[in-house]
């Protein structure tokens, strides 16, 4: 198992991201990347950020009928990305859609991964936003389920859920994990968080992290903190 701590690279420009990259050096971090820049910059910002040597986890979270999502998986799959993912309240058949549209001719696939719930979703905007009265556990446990059963590779989910999700889905179905800070940072607009420590003892298999490392005075030692806490290294 690849456990391995992600940079959500949320920034509104490739000329931010190439500066705060460029801090890194010797060192080629996992990274995210998300709405934001791929809005920004389209697909050449991945292209660019592959070819200096990064792991790419594609987070756009396609959300649309299955035939759509399909296609469209299939164009990002050209991206050469190691992960991307969409929303599990898409449904069975749009999942089984996506990872069909995702597999290239020779049989490979990105790793296609579920959100299930989005981390700053509680409870009660689940109940009076949404009119889910479940409790949210349950919601997430069932969604990470029908990702299970249309093949896909696991779930975006908070680390305080990774154990149940590996206990109702297996120790191989993946759980990568944003709402991660570093002890004393700010939450922010994320409403159930923990420190990368925590999360490794959760079992969490990827964090992701933003905030407490592209926010950080020195997003170096942030980042080489989150690798210590989560990887034991
Ligand atoms: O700055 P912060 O560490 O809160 O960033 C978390 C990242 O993970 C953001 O890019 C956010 O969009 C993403 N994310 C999340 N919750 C999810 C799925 C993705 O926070 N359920």
């Amino acid at each position: 198992m690849n456990k391995d701590v992600i940079i959500a690279l949320d920034f509104d420009s490739k000329e931010k991201v190439f500066t705060f990259l460029d801090k890194f050096t010797g060192v080629k971090p996992f990274v995210k990347i998300g709405m934001e820049l791929y809005y920004a910059e389209g697909p050449e910002i991945v292209k660019e950020i592959k070819r200096r040597g990064h792991k790419i986890f594609l987070d756009l979270k396609l959300h649309d009928i299955p035939n759509t999502v399909k296609k469209s998986m299939k164009v990002l799959s050209e991206l050469d990305v190691d992960m991307t993912n969409l929303h599990a309240s898409g449904t069975i058949n749009m999942m089984k859609g996506a990872l069909e549209g995702l597999t290239r001719a020779d049989g490979t696939r990105p790793l296609l991964i579920a959100v299930t719930q989005l981390t700053s979703t509680d409870q009660e905007s689940m109940e009076n936003d949404l009119l889910i009265k479940e409790p949210i556990d349950k919601v997430v446990m069932h969604y990470a389920n029908n990702a299970l059963v249309a093949g896909l590779d696991g779930v975006v989910c908070s680390p305080l859920e990774a154990g149940k999700v590996h206990g109702v889905c297996g120790e191989g179905f993946l759980t990568v994990t944003p709402g991660v800070r570093l002890a004393g940072d700010a939450v922010g607009d994320q409403k159930r968080v923990t420190t990368p420590a925590k999360a490794r003892e959760l079992g969490s298999d990827y964090i992701v992290v933003g905030r407490s490392i592209t926010g950080a005075e020195d997003p170096v030692s942030a980042y080489n903190q989150c690798v210590k806490e989560f990887l034991g290294e």
